[in-house]
């Protein structure tokens, strides 16, 4: 017999009705747990994947080769020229140079990618359009060829350049070309190293070893020195302490400035899409390389206003009362 229509509305009804209570509140739960994990990303600094944003859009690139048609002869040959000496430094410069033997062996490339060109990668896209400019390091307005030399004498533990010197101008002349489409002042995405958040514990160097052993080991070696290329001029792995690395005056011993570029470059192959390292790790392995014994340089004429030193300066006098140790390793914000 058939039932009455009046009941088959009712169970339909009803059914409707459950339906909808378990549509809600699985909207509910599956709303609840995205704002959950929205706010356990930004929060935990061990989480891997957090990307410095996520439009790669409209990060800086450089200008591309066959625009140089538009150069004279003479500056089209000098950027060029400019290209190889970031490049291949050593091969010019280095303990077996062919121009002069002014530097550590290590080449400019080493830490300005891609012959400073890769998005967040310690490029020199920022070079051109900011400077001459006030830098508090040496308490005067510095201009490129200035900052050059500072790479020089300290990242490369060497001597400075001869400002007419055809490799000071030809370097000059690539950072230039870089900059073409840059507005003064402006800095573009992507520029420089990426700025980490700080930690709020104190970094770790014993954690940093353990890192290095798995991550970084296999090329930069156990004693820190990296590996030469067959040919003896520059070397296949650049060194991360000792003898013929960077001094102690270079940005990579502010261990901010190495958290946040091994952070998007490295290990190898590494870039700002896809980091191996968290937060957390690029911070600890950071304080283990720069708790390494390296080259020395004179910094007495350094930071002439000790309120101006950046917060993981590692030499004192500071006016914050903080020791040297906190300098270095932080925390470098308060709980
Ligand atoms: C050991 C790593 C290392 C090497 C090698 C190195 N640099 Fe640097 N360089 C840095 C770091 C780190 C900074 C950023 C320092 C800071 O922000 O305090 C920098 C900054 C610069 C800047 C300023 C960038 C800006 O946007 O203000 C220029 C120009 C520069 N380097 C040129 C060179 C040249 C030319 C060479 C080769 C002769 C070289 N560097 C070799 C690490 C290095
Ligand atoms: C697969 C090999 C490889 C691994 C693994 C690796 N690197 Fe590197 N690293 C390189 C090479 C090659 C360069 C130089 C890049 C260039 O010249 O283009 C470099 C450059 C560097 C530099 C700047 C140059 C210098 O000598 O100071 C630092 C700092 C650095 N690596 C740190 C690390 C850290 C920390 C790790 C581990 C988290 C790591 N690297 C893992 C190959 C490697």
């Amino acid at each position: 017999m058939a039932q009455s229509p009046i009941k088959n509305f009712r169970t339909l009804n009803s059914l409707l009705y459950f339906l909808f209570i378990v549509l809600l509140s699985m909207f509910f739960f599956l709303g609840y747990n995205q704002v959950k994990d929205h706010f356990q990303t930004s929060n935990d600094s061990t989480k891997v994947y957090i990307t410095p944003d996520s439009n790669f859009n409209h990060v800086w690139t450089a200008p591309s080769d066959w625009r140089m048609m538009y150069l004279s002869k003479e500056e089209k040959e000098l950027v060029l020229y400019g290209r190889e000496l970031i490049a291949h430094t050593s091969q010019f410069l280095g303990p077996k140079g062919t121009v002069q033997h002014s530097s550590n062996g290590m080449n400019c490339q080493n830490c300005h990618l891609n012959a400073g060109t890769q998005p967040w990668g310690n490029n020199y896209f920022a070079v051109q359009s900011t400077y001459p400019k006030f830098r508090a390091r040496s308490g005067t307005k510095e201009d490129s060829f200035k900052r050059v030399n500072d790479c020089f004498e300290r990242s490369l533990n060497g001597r400075a350049l001869e400002r007419d010197s055809r490799e000071m101008r030809g370097i000059l002349a690539y950072i230039k070309w870089l900059g073409s489409d840059i507005e003064k002042g402006k800095i573009p995405k992507g520029a420089g190293i990426f700025k980490l958040k700080k930690l709020k514990r104190a970094a770790d160097p014993m954690k940093g070893k353990g890192i290095y052993e798995v991550k970084c080991q296999s090329c930069h070696q156990s004693n820190g020195e990296g590996i030469l290329a067959e040919n003896g001029k520059s070397y296949t792995y650049p060194p991360l302490w000792g003898n013929h690395s960077y001094n102690q005056g270079a940005g990579l011993y502010r261990i901010s400035n190495f958290a946040g570029f091994v952070k998007y470059n490295m290990p190898l192959g590494t870039n700002y899409t896809k980091p191996q390292l968290s937060d957390d790790e690029a911070w600890d392995v950071a304080a283990f390389v720069n708790s390494m014994p390296r080259p020395k340089m004179d910094l007495s004429k350094d930071w002439p206003d000790i309120s101006k030193k950046p917060f993981d300066h590692p030499f004192g006098p500071y006016s914050d009362g903080k020791t040297e140790i906190q300098h270095k390793y932080g925390p470098f914000v308060n709980r």
